[in-house]
């Protein structure tokens, strides 16, 4: 992905607990509901880092093997584009972002289009840990705790038609909090898109936390998309509208560089990228740069669960 920098804070200007602290109304909502008992177990202010916890419950088919990436490394070795190109940006400067009040429309080819508030996306669903592993497309690996729930209990709200045939997502641009946005690095909003069947697949995850708490500003706050099986830019971090389309919807990077990010952008180690082979991994935190590289897997390791979704497809054309 291209290289461009913004100014740097310097280490000491650096205030973490400001990055963390008192950004969202709607979890003091449902703190205070927890207290009053009117939502059950929700979450509570407070947590080593200051970020809410965020109940859920593991579900144990949805857990990889491998050692969790430390959290510390997930939360500041980022892509997030609005708040910078260097991996480091998104923790330092993400704190900007505004999170509350936040609503996500749902909307298009469906017969009940719907804004979603955050108290109302909190309780739509039962809220589970999933353990993934994450590819990104520049070669390297995570897997990570999150908090959420299919991204098909969400989009059944809505009643797709028989016209949907794909799903669009767009995230927030907030030019004053973004510093990002105002380089032409992308077409603002980032856009990303699925067909409809890849976002009704039950490994789609509609996600609002990792590691037990409430999504740090630079993962994707207050909500985002997580699917496992492709590269990690079809995560569109901190949703702000998810459209049912009949047309294939043009993606940020796809508009960008179509010869290099195709549609559906599933981990195939057999297909490389002009600029990184996709066929190995470092897995972030493990090791040093010196550690012998990880075998990429086709579908990221869900091939069981997912290569049906492209049976008779040509996957180098359809990269
Ligand atoms: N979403 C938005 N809105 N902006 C971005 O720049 N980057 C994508 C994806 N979602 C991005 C985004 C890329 S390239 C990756 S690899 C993942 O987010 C990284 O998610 P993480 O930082 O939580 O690991």
């Amino acid at each position: 992905m291209p290289t461009y920098r913004y100014p740097r804070i310097h280490a000491s200007e650096i205030t973490p607990e400001e990055v963390w602290h008192g950004r969202r109304d709607w979890i003091k909502a449902a703190g205070a509901a927890l207290t009053t008992g009117a939502l059950g177990a929700w979450p509570q202010v407070g947590s080593a880092a200051g970020l809410a916890a965020l109940p859920s419950t593991p579900n144990a088919n949805y857990v990889v093997m491998d050692p969790s990436t430390p959290e510390k490394d997930v939360i500041s070795y980022n892509n997030y584009y609005e708040f910078g190109m260097d991996k480091g940006d998104p923790f330092l400067y993400a704190k900007t972002l505004q999170t509350e009040p936040w609503a996500l429309s749902v909307e298009g080819e469906c017969a009940a289009p719907k804004t979603f508030g955050m108290d109302e996306l909190l309780k739509l669903a039962p809220m589970e840990e999933r353990v993934y592993r994450m590819r990104c497309v520049e070669g390297w690996s995570m897997v990570i705790p999150w908090i959420g729930y299919p991204l098909s209990a969400l989009l059944k709200q809505v009643q797709p038609n028989g016209r949907a045939k794909f799903v669009e997502f767009v995230t927030a641009v907030q030019p004053k909090n973004m510093p990002g946005v105002s380089s032409r690095v992308l077409d603002w909003p980032y856009k990303e898109g699925l067909r409809l069947d890849e976002a009704m697949h039950p490994l789609t995850l509609l996600t609002m936390g990792l590691y037990g708490k409430v999504l740090p500003n630079q993962n994707g706050a207050p909500v985002r998309l997580v699917v496992p099986w492709k590269y990690g830019f079809k995560s569109a971090k901190s949703l702000v509208t998810i459209r049912l389309v009949e047309k294939q919807p043009v993606s940020s990077w796809g508009r960008s560089a179509p010869s290099e990010y195709g549609f559906y952008s599933n981990v195939n180690p057999e297909v490389s990228h002009p600029r990184w082979s996709q066929a190995s991994e470092r897995r972030i935190g493990e090791g040093s740069v010196f550690s012998p590289k990880r075998k990429t897997l086709m579908f990221n390791g869900y091939g069981s669960e997912v290569a049906s979704l492209y049976q008779g497809m040509d996957l180098r054309k359809n990269f």
